[in-house]
């Protein structure tokens, strides 16, 4: 039986989220420059999505670059904005042809221009489509969202249509850029390195997470299959007891 037939379809996970890390050490074993394993990551975006859409989960979302990540040498952040907004231009069909729809969540109005506009365009171009819903997180971090939360909350309660007392959970997720999207049961991070980087720290707070020495470059259909058999093997107990569960 191949990996992908074990996949317990009643068992599958409604969001997964990918931190897509390891594109610098892959090309680095290559004696290549770093862009070069980031222009191999796209072929694990392209697998990764086509695999997650065909058995059936509804959100993916891949963690492309974070607020920290701005920090980094000038010319490679230049050759990323430049990779991303290669990158939606050509996929947006083939998004298209699957009924991918695409959003994105992070402070977006940091983003070139260029990228900004090539993102809203297929944002717009495909938001009819219903089989899975592509999250890409960009310029993104966690902590930055949740500020952005805190201050539409205190602004609703300065202007009194909001009181203090009714602050609850629900407000709380009503308020990050994830809004309308459920969260991830399953969390993968590439690369062998154990952890979470700024990414969905409130989102992410009874996830499944799953950690893989893989590159990302090197990340194919059958490491997602992997990924989502552990997953299925696992028990969420969400603080009961196992017996509480059967
Ligand atoms: C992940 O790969 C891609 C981004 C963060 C944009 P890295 O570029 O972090 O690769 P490593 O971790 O240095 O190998
Ligand atoms: C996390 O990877 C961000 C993305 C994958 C976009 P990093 O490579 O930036 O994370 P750290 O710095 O190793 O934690
Ligand atoms: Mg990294």
């Amino acid at each position: 039986m191949s990996l992908k037939e074990k996949i317990n379809p009643a068992k599958l996970p409604e969001h997964i989220a990918i931190i897509m890390d390891g594109n610098g050490r892959w090309a680095k074993q290559q004696g290549e420059e770093r862009i070069f394993g980031h222009e191999n990551g796209v072929k694990s975006v392209r697998d990764t999505v086509e695999a997650a859409a065909e058995i059936g989960v509804k959100y993916l979302t891949l963690y492309a670059f974070s607020t920290e990540n701005w920090n980094r040498p000038q010319e490679e952040v230049i050759a990323l904005m430049q990779l991303l907004v290669h990158t939606i231009n050509a996929e947006t069909a083939t998004l298209n042809k699957n009924s991918i729809r695409l959003q994105a969540i992070g402070d977006l109005k940091s983003l070139p221009s260029d990228c900004y506009n090539e993102l809203q365009e297929a944002i717009e171009n495909t938001k009819h489509n219903s089989r899975m819903t592509l999250v890409l997180a960009l310029s993104y971090s966690s902590r930055w969202e949740i500020i952005n939360a805190v201050k539409e909350i205190a602004k609703k309660v300065e202007e009194k249509t909001l009181s203090a007392s009714e602050i609850n959970e629900d407000t709380i997720a009503k308020h990050l850029c994830t809004a309308n999207i459920p969260d991830p049961e399953l969390m993968i991070r590439t690369s062998g390195e154990h952890r979470i980087s700024n990414f969905l720290l409130w989102q992410l707070a009874y996830s499944e997470l799953y950690f893989t020495d893989k590159l990302w470059p090197d990340f194919r259909k059958e490491d997602l299959y992997e990924a989502i058999l552990d997953y299925q093997n696992r028990e969420r107990r969400f603080g009961k007891t196992s017996e509480q569960l059967v």
